[in-house]
């Protein structure tokens, strides 16, 4: 059977890193197991600069149509002074919303060669395996009112809205507490219903979701300042975190720099059943060193991996490129961001061709 992929390489050092996944699916492909067919679309500032949009609808109807979307990384100087609601981050809301692209998957795994590249001590992050899921598309990302109003005064008034409703807070909630059932059984939510409603009914929502249907798992909510601060003091206190969109982005760029490089790390972001789902990697799209071969594709190859195993139901071959990279860093070869003493620097293309070499071998 052929799976459709539509590929969106964005911006920056996006389009270097999606072509590593491209050779990793030709080298699939002729291993004749799994046919995996590839269409590419434009996404963020490079489909501004060609369709004067972000995300053009022809592309957001070409994604539908396929089994799943891998996506680079947008936005760049170059778009500074661009409309707010035609930014290449405008690109990527649209795409999740239109979508319902609901749960994003992020996980913060310390990989035992790279555990020096940490910030924080050894023993502190050493076997870190924590799983953050955040909600989405809604919360203060998308709630109306929105919008700078002028005074008259000389003063301006910005507004944005917070605001979740009981079906957003259970549909998220389900994804993480069936996350954990999987993993070490532990979800901890995170919101600040001490100063905030929404936040008050994130947690009426989840402790009643959880008497309903998850008594199986441990549920502990915590605010969300304080979560900040035990991920920097203790985290392998977590399991699964589950938490709105602005906290969820927030936590995860910390919770990501604990295992010491942005560069290694996937995510996924799931919707509902049958819906396309769309991968990604968590960092960004580098804009200082793109287009210089230093950027490190395996947060892009190992999204591809969680989309063989959430979209393709591919779960060996996914387990195999996960293996494989291992084995790349076993072989001390890094790119420029996981660069440590005993080490050898290469580039985005070796580093690609030397994880479809440690699939060969395997
Ligand atoms: C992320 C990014 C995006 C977000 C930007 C690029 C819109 O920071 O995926 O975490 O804020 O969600
Ligand atoms: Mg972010």
């Amino acid at each position: 059977m052929t799976k459709k992929l539509m590929m969106l390489p964005g911006d920056g050092i996006g389009p270097e890193v999606m072509a590593e996944v491209q050779k990793l699916i030709d080298w699939i492909n002729d291993q004749g197991d799994l046919a995996i067919e590839t269409q590419n679309g434009l996404i963020g500032g490079a489909s501004y600069d060609e369709f004067g949009n972000p995300f053009d609808d022809t592309t957001l109807e070409a994604c539908r149509d396929c089994d799943a979307i891998m996506l680079g990384a947008v936005g760049g100087p170059k778009w500074d002074n661009v409309d707010y609601t035609l930014r290449p981050e405008a690109g990527l809301l649209k795409l999740r919303k239109q979508l319902d692209l609901f749960a994003n998957l992020r996980p913060a795994i310390v990989f035992d060669a790279l555990i020096d590249a940490s910030t924080l001590k050894p023993e502190i992050v050493r076997g870190l395996d924590i799983l953050i899921v955040r909600e989405l598309t809604g919360g203060v990302y998308f709630g109306e009112p929105r919008g700078i109003e002028d005074l008259g005064n000389g003063q301006r008034r910005g507004v944005n809205t917070q605001v979740y409703t009981t079906s957003e807070i259970e549909r998220v909630g389900r994804v993480a507490f069936d996350l954990a059932r999987k993993r070490r059984g532990k979800v901890t939510s995170c919101e600040k219903a001490n100063v905030m409603e929404s936040g008050k009914l994130w947690r009426e929502d989840m402790t009643a979701l959880h008497a309903a249907n998850y008594s199986d798992i441990t549920l502990e909510h915590m605010y969300a300042d304080n979560c900040a601060m035990q991920l920097l003091r203790d985290p392998s206190q977590f399991d699964v975190i589950v938490t709105d969109n602005l906290f969820g982005d927030i936590l995860s760029d910390e919770a990501a720099m604990l295992t010491g490089s942005l560069g290694m790390l996937p995510s996924a972001s799931l919707g509902t059943e049958g819906a396309p789902s769309l991968y990604e990697p968590v960092h960004g799209s580098a804009p200082d060193i793109a287009g210089q071969g230093k950027a490190n594709p395996l947060a892009m190859i190992l999204s591809f991996a969680m989309c063989l195993r959430y979209s393709l139901d591919q779960s060996n071959l996914a387990s195999r490129i996960e293996s494989a990279t291992q084995s790349v860093l076993g072989q001390n070869l890094r790119t420029h961001d996981i660069m440590s003493d005993n080490c050898n620097e290469v580039s985005t293309a070796d580093m690609g061709d030397a994880v479809i070499a440690a699939l060969s071998n395997m």
